[in-house]
């Protein structure tokens, strides 16, 4: 287990569900603060791959939490690597995402996954966003937020970003998606998505990205 001294750099955590906005906010965050940033849905997203390409099954539990110690995952700047190939597309299809959910449940790939976490953060400090960075894997952020949407507008930001890249997108199945997802991470028993206690929440709904990430942001040095 690792410790947090108060020394320690400082972690601001944003979680949220599906498609709530976390992705671009917290790098938006961290560019602005010049701190670090853990997208920890993308090693979910690459344990998915590295499942499937390894020929794991995705109920393998055991096998999972093994593989993850194989796992050969490149941050680079908007670039992931998996075993030096970019997979920054590839881990975002919807087949993929589906997996990263049903893989995300199994406790003993997440506290394989654990330290892999904490080993981002650095100085200056550290943005890290997912379902449980300021549950389980930053307790002692300085600042958590957790972020909140119906799950209409999050279906019509996803439809927006797909369109954006060219993408086909059907509406009544994003909804179906999110709400699946919605119900698969908040009833797991493994780091379920919820709050932290002392999580500070912010719907976005009727937000843009710049108004979310200025809320943050005053909530950073207010909390300074
Ligand atoms: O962008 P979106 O929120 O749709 O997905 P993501 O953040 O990339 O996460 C992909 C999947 O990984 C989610 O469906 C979660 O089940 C899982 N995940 C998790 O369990 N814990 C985290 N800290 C981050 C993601």
């Amino acid at each position: 287990m690792a410790s947090f001294p108060m020394t320690d750099p400082p972690v601001i955590t944003i979680d949220g569900p599906a498609a709530s906005g976390k992705g671009t906010i917290a790098a938006r965050v961290a560019q602005a603060l010049g701190f670090g940033y853990l997208d920890s849905g993308a090693l979910y997203r690459l344990m998915a791959l590295h499942a499937v390409r390894s020929g794991i099954a995705l109920d393998d539990e055991a096998g999972l939490a093994t593989l993850a110690a194989s796992l050969d995952a490149a941050f680079g700047d908007g670039d992931i690597r998996l075993a030096g190939d970019a997979v920054t597309e590839a881990i975002r299809s919807e087949p993929i995402s589906a997996a990263a959910s049903q893989v995300a449940q199994y406790p003993q790939l997440r506290l394989a996954l654990l330290e892999r976490q904490r080993a981002f953060l650095r100085p200056p400090g550290l943005v890290a966003e997912g379902r449980d960075m300021g549950t389980v894997v930053f307790p002692h952020a300085r600042l958590k937020v957790f972020l909140t949407a119906s799950p209409e507008v999050r279906a019509q930001r996803r439809h927006k970003q797909l369109m954006e890249k060219g993408l086909g997108a059907n509406m009544q199945a994003l909804l179906e998606d999110i709400r699946q997802r919605d119900a698969r991470d908040g009833a797991r028993s493994a780091a379920p998505l919820k709050p932290a206690v002392d999580a500070i929440l912010l719907d976005t709904t009727g937000l843009d990205i710049e108004q979310v990430v200025d809320r943050v942001l005053r909530l950073w040095w207010e909390r300074k």
